[in-house]
């Protein structure tokens, strides 16, 4: 994923694109690079590295001359990081240039085809034979110029172009990936996200696939690939800067922690009214639910982890099967899906291709869509049949905390609406179990305010080489996520481990002084879980517990972080806190980039 700014108006482009490209860094940061029509000639500047290297380069853009411009932060996909292979990338003559987010499939055989043609190319990107066709088909009109250039290209594209020829003009065009338009007063702006033109402009167009916006400074016309002119209504974002800033946290990762309590309380306090789940997002009947045979997630990453609690809740308060999927594995194993079979896939971004695509499988065989997504108008969002957006807000930092906590609260608001429809849940349950969804905002106010035990336990830990999490039951899926958490911000090889199988074989790898997070919070097994403990604890294992403050005797067989005992639909909001701050401050001592870790993007747009 790489993110997309550009600029068209009557002051010096430069210094915005520079600080639009820093608000977009989460989705790429490997290069960057801008590119200005000088009123004579497009000038490039683009660096490998991260932007702090463009911001050197340029001077934080004041060295930049023009006032039409566009510029790119790179997540690589063909051709690795280079100064050569960053975007913005121009045509052979130097008459065009181009921003591109997405992978053009069939980019070879178009490069071959014009390497016959006698061009001749710079880079290793896919990206490159965008501009040369342009070039290619250049006739004197721009616009048509990248019509003919769509016909062509295959995959999935979000595109700035700027043209020595056409100084008064941007033409941005979406396909698949996501790309904004700002209205501002005699001036304009194209973005990926609406992060980068909020210090400018809240109004805005949100580009569906195969719409081409061109931007003057005085007005923005969309059109199809006809050139009919498309009307759309404008959409006014509010968001607040601070949302999309760090508001005085050293990370993005720990104030996106410490917003949970708020975004949990956004996503659900709408869809609670009178003391009953009210799920307006969707359309689905009783006697449709009914219908029903199976359930089936598909996700990636921690959004399949929440996917993994999802089906101990919906299995024990539904009584429907329910199955997870991987969503990259999903699509090529002939899953067995058909019309009695409800789809929900969870997502972040709403742009992860393999969950996109599994979407797309499991609607091909009949299958209705249900999705789950924090970002409003993303391609997951708008091809699902039907969408519950979770409030978290923007989420920045590339480990997703409060999106996690928002997605796990739509699963409880779902397990109960569903529970409600279908008979399964008593009355009295359905009470108890609302009202404490209620309260579990506070609830975790209360476990972040009692967060330095936790920070002392990763002093301990942080130097460890290997880290176990094990549990069972739903404290099996929770030490995923915790493994996962640890892993991709501190680079700590870790392990999630179903408690009961350890001994099948894993268990040969504790020795002495093996850390091992043990999570023990399911009331019905605390039993068992110990009986686990105890055995890695014998081999020599270093114990640390997560239990609820019902049993503090867990404080005996290893150092524990207590959470208050609440009922089991709720435990892995509660669990998943001193999970995430756990990995979060063993990150920090080991002075990790913590919202950027090596290798990782916020959202994976490729498969
Ligand atoms: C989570 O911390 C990771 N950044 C990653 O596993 C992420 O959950 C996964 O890539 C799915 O992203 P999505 O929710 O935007 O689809």
């Amino acid at each position: 994923m790489c993110g997309i700014v550009g600029y068209i108006g009557y002051e010096q482009a430069g210094p915005f694109l520079l600080d639009g490209l820093e608000k977009l860094e989460y989705r790429g940061y490997d290069s960057a690079g801008v590119c200005l029509n000088d009123g004579k000639e497009l000038v490039v500047k683009k660096a490998k590295g991260k932007l702090k290297v463009l911001k050197e380069l340029t001077d934080n853009g004041r060295k930049l001359d023009g006032t039409v411009g566009i510029g790119h932060t790179r997540w690589a996909t063909h051709g690795e990081p280079s100064d050569v292979n960053a975007h913005p990338h121009l045509s052979e003559s130097g008459r065009f240039a181009v921003v591109h987010n997405g992978i053009i499939e069939n980019y070879q055989q178009l490069k071959d085809y014009l390497t016959s043609k006698g061009v001749v190319f710079r880079s290793m990107t896919d990206t490159e034979v965008i501009v040369q066709l342009i070039e290619y088909y250049y006739k004197g009109n721009l616009i048509d110029a990248v019509i003919k250039m769509l016909e062509k290209l295959e995959g999935s594209y979000a595109l700035g172009v700027i043209s020595r020829e056409n100084p008064d003009e941007i033409i941005a065009v979406r396909k698949e990936s996501p790309l904004i338009i700002g209205l501002g007063e005699n001036e304009n702006f194209i973005a990926s996200d609406v992060t980068a033109i909020l210090s400018k402009t809240r109004k805005i167009y949100r580009l569906e696939n195969n719409e081409i916006a061109v931007l003057n400074r005085e007005n923005v016309k969309i059109i199809n690939t006809d050139k009919e002119e498309i009307r759309k209504d404008t959409e006014t974002v509010n968001w607040d800067i601070n949302a999309a800033e760090k508001g005085g946290y050293e990370h993005f990762m720990f104030k996106e922690i410490m917003e949970q309590p708020k975004a949990i309380r956004d996503t659900i306090s709408p869809r609670i009214k009178n003391g009953r789940v009210v799920l307006d997002d969707i359309s689905l009947t009783a006697e449709q639910l009914k219908r029903f045979t199976k359930i089936n997630i598909i996700a990636c990453g921690s959004a399949y982890h929440v996917g993994v609690v999802a089906k101990y809740i919906f299995e024990k308060m539904l009584r429907i099967p329910v199955e997870t999927d991987l969503a990259s594995e999903f699509r090529y194993r002939d899953p067995i899906i058909n019309d009695k079979v409800l789809t929900i896939v969870i997502s972040q971004s709403g742009e992860t291709a393999d969950t996109k695509e599994a979407m797309k499988e499991a609607q091909r065989r009949g299958s209705h869509v249900i999705s789950v997504v924090n970002v409003v108008g993303s391609a997951i969002a708008v091809e699902s049949d039907e969408v519950i957006y979770t409030w978290a807000g923007p989420e920045i930092s590339v480990a997703t905390t409060k999106a996690y906590s928002t997605q796990l609260a739509v699963i409880y608001l779902m397990a109960l609406y569903f529970g409600d429809m279908l008979g399964t849940i008593v009355a009295d349950e359905y009470k108890a179990l609302v009202g404490e969804l209620e309260q579990l905002p506070e609830r975790i106010e209360n476990i972040l305010q009692h967060k330095e035990k936790i920070q002392y336990l990763a002093s301990k830990y942080f130097n460890s080489r290997d880290i176990f999490f094990i549990g069972r039951n739903i404290d099996y899926a929770l030490s995923l996520e915790g493994s996962l958490k640890l892993k991709e911000i501190s680079y700590i090889h870790s392990e999630a481990y179903a408690a009961g199988e350890l001994k099948h074989g894993t268990i040969s790898l504790i020795e002495s002084g093996t850390p091992v997070i043990a999570i023990a919070t399911h009331e019905e097994l605390i039993g068992k879980i110990v009986s686990n403990i105890e055995e890695v604890k014998t081999r020599g294992a270093q114990v640390m517990c997560i239990a609820c403050d019902n049993h503090p005797e867990m404080e005996n067989i290893g150092q524990t972080i207590y959470i208050p005992k609440v009922c089991d639909m709720l435990l892995p909001s509660l669990t998943v806190i001193p999970l995430q701050l756990f990995a979060y401050y063993v990150a920090s001592l080991k002075g990790c980039d913590i919202d950027k870790p090596r290798n990782l993007a916020k959202s994976v747009t490729v498969e």
